[in-house]
Formats: structure tokens, C-alpha cells, sequence
């Protein structure tokens, strides 16, 4: 599974080794989420071809994926990384999903998942990692007012630049969310940095497709490569 994402010479000595990416898929598998190895195997690999800049994810949930961007951004020295999400049931909700998925949703304790993901982040979140609680549009207001020092107790403050290497989408599903967050995100990210539109490929709904399908043409020659692995839609900017 993990051959065609290990590559290049360029990033030789940055570029992880086989233990590094199974013990990191290992530590990965502990934490309750969503994002899939294929995927995660797939930031491990664009992660040491990253101009410098912020790690921004949106939809942190229990910190599976945070934990391995967190982990990342210490190996290869870049980052900082900044996880947002509002660990709330009522910005979770998605209309696009089943009622069932809605009850589950409704039911979960978030403040619980909140707790947790401290819990998750804590051993590799210091220096490296911040969060803001709040929906994508409140922290993105935050963000963009700088310069954006963000406190992140128990992790600490850490500074934020400005200008995003890579950007991992994965909050609310819904069409018309998922087009804000490209929309407000996106235009961030520097020239040879990434997006990872998560459940671009999803059974519940096709608003991460068609929002990313827009994105890509949109972009145009913009877009330098473009790839889907696992469930995501996974671009390089030019
Ligand atoms: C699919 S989960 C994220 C999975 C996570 N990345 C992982 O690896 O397990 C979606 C998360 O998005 C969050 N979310 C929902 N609406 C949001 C919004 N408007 N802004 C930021 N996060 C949001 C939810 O609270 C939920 O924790």
C-alpha cells in the first residue's frame, strides 16, 4: 500500500522510513477517528515537500489525523500546526447525512471528545501544535487578523504566520460548509503547498465531490497534481 508514496530523491533524509510510517500508523490506530491509513500514509509522504508555512486542519475530532500532523511537523521541522474545531454538537450536524447519523451525532458528548483530544495531543502538542475551539469561519477571522499568537492551554502559545503549507479539510460535510471553508481557506495556502479535502469519495453525501470538482476547475494549471488516496482529494498548488 505505502509504495507509491515513498518517492524522490529531492526530500532524501526528510522523507520517513518504513518503521517511522507504521509506528505512526500504529500510534494513529489508538486514537478514535475518521481519517484513514491510506490517507494519513499519503500527508506522511507530501509532508517533507512542504514549503515552510502553517499546518492548518479543520475538524479535529478525538486528534487522529492532528496527532500525526502534530508528529510530523516536529520530524520534519515545519508547522506550526493549528487544529480547529468547535467540539459542539450543533456546528457538527449534517444535513446531507441519514437521521440516523444525526441522532449519533446529536448523542455524542463533545465536551467528552474535547477532553479527549487534549488527552490525544498532549505528548506530541507542545511547540508544535495549537487549536482555537470555534467554528472554521470564527477561527479564520482570527487567524487572518495577525500577527496570531494563539494560546492553546495546556500546549501553550505559538505563533502563526499567516501562510498555510498544508491544509487539511475535514469538518462539516455539507455542501455549502465545505465550500466556505475552501473558500476561506484555501486562498492561504502558498505556491507548492497542499490541500487534503477529506471524504471526497463518501457514501453519506457529495459535497466534499462536488466542492472539490469545483476547486479543480477552477484552479486550472494552478493545480499541479491532484490525486485521490483513500477518500480524499489530495492537491498541489503551482
Ligand atoms: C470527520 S470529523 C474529523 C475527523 C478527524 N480529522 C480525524 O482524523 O478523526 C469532523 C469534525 O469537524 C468538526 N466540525 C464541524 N463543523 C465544523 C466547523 N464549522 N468548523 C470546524 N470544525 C467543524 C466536528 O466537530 C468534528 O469533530
Amino acid at each position: 500500500m505505502l509504495a507509491p508514496f515513498i518517492h524522490t530523491q529531492s526530500c532524501a533524509g526528510r522523507r520517513l522510513d518504513q518503521l517511522e510510517i507504521a509506528a505512526l500508523l500504529r500510534s494513529c490506530a489508538g486514537i478514535t477517528g475518521q481519517s484513514d491509513e491510506t490517507k494519513l500514509a499519503a500527508i506522511m509522504a507530501i509532508f517533507p515537500e512542504l514549503p515552510s508555512g502553517d499546518v492548518v486542519e479543520v475538524g479535529g475530532f478525538w486528534g487522529r489525523s492532528a496527532f500525526t500532523l502534530a508528529w510530523l511537523a516536529a520530524r520534519i521541522e515545519n508547522g506550526p500546526v493549528l487544529i480547529i474545531d468547535p467540539w459542539q454538537a450543533e456546528a457538527a450536524l449534517q444535513n446531507s447525512v441519514s437521521e440516523l447519523v444525526r441522532r449519533d451525532t446529536r448523542a455524542q458528548d463533545w465536551e467528552l471528545i474535547y477532553q479527549g483530544f487534549l488527552l490525544n495531543l498532549l505528548p506530541v502538542a507542545r511547540g508544535r501544535l495549537g487549536f482555537l475551539r470555534m467554528t472554521s469561519s470564527d477561527a479564520h477571522r482570527r487567524y487572518t487578523q495577525g500577527p496570531s499568537l494563539i494560546e492553546s492551554p495546556p500546549f501553550g502559545s505559538l505563533t502563526y504566520g499567516g501562510d498555510i503549507a498544508l491544509l487539511h479539510i475535514d469538518g462539516n460535510h455539507d455542501e455549502a460548509a465545505v465550500a466556505l471553508d475552501v473558500a476561506l481557506w484555501v486562498k492561504h495556502i502558498r505556491p507548492r503547498g497542499w490541500l487534503v479535502l477529506d471524504d471526497y469519495v463518501w457514501p453519506h453525501g457529495n459535497g466534499p465531490a462536488r466542492t472539490g470538482d469545483a476547486l479543480l476547475r477552477a484552479l486550472g494549471d494552478e493545480a499541479a497534481i491532484s490525486f485521490v488516496a483513500g477518500k480524499a482529494l489530495f492537491i498541489r498548488m503551482a
